[in-house]
């Protein structure tokens, strides 16, 4: 297999690296934050202001990278602690505009609440992956590139109540100071991850199946060729 090298940029404590480390990346992360966590699966990381990051080092990019995984900070969505927009200007314009001048193929990540920023957005739910306990809807924006969208199995379990320890038979839900980080730690593969981490991230099988899908459109490019 063909070792392709990814940038993740807002990489968080790393549940997007570690997906695309499983379908044979080798990734470099970006975030604005110190990020120690990140440091045990990845030892390929700066600190920057990710779309900052882009234009200071456009031609390192160019050159270095085959694509890029980008999932700014949301700011809309109810899951997230409600914060005023002149404190935290919405990323996903900027951040889109500048991938787009890398030429580089990308995906853009976020939740429900930014669905309407997101140009003909692909869902993922745990369900689809085989996972126990998780649906965790996340929305992939693709650039230059085309990722298909998987049939969404029907959803069976209720989720645990917003807050309350998951009882047997719910689903997780990890958001804000859920219980139950043992429990996600488990279904997701997440061992190195705190609640803080693990309430931002997506699931690494969620962006191992996007590394696997991009890989297929190479080989499909190669074959046309
Ligand atoms: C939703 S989390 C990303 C989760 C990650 N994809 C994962 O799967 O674990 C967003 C991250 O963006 C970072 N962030 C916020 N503003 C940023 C900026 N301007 N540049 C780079 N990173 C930023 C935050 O520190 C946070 O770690």
């Amino acid at each position: 297999m063909k070792l392709l090298k990814l940038l993740d940029l807002y990489c968080c404590q790393g549940g997007a690296t570690r997906g695309y480390q499983a379908a044979g990346f080798q990734v470099t992360g970006v975030d604005i934050d110190p990020q120690p966590r990140y440091l045990d699966i990845n030892e390929s990381f700066h600190q920057a202001d990710a779309v900052q990051f882009i234009y200071d080092r456009l031609t390192w990019i160019r050159e270095t990278f085959d694509f890029i995984h980008a999932s700014p900070p949301c700011q809309f969505d109810s899951d997230c602690q409600r914060i005023r927009s002149n404190e935290h200007p919405d990323l996903i314009e900027p951040t889109r505009e500048a991938l787009e001048v890398t030429g580089i193929p990308y995906v853009i990540e976020n939740v429900s609440g930014a669905l309407s920023k997101l140009k003909q957005p692909v869902e993922l739910c745990g369900l689809m992956f085989g996972m126990e306990r998780t649906y965790r809807h996340r929305y992939f924006e693709a650039g230059g590139w085309t990722l298909p969208q998987p049939h969404h199995p029907r959803h069976e379990a209720p989720q645990a109540k917003m807050g309350r320890p998951p009882q047997p038979g719910e689903f997780i839900q990890a958001v804000g100071n859920f219980s139950g980080v043992g429990l996600v730690r488990a279904d997701w593969g997440v061992d190195w991850m705190n609640r803080d981490g693990i309430r931002e991230a997506i699931p690494p099988a969620y962006a191992q199946h996007i590394g696997e899908q991009f890989r297929s459109h190479l080989d499909a490019l190669r074959v046309a060729a």
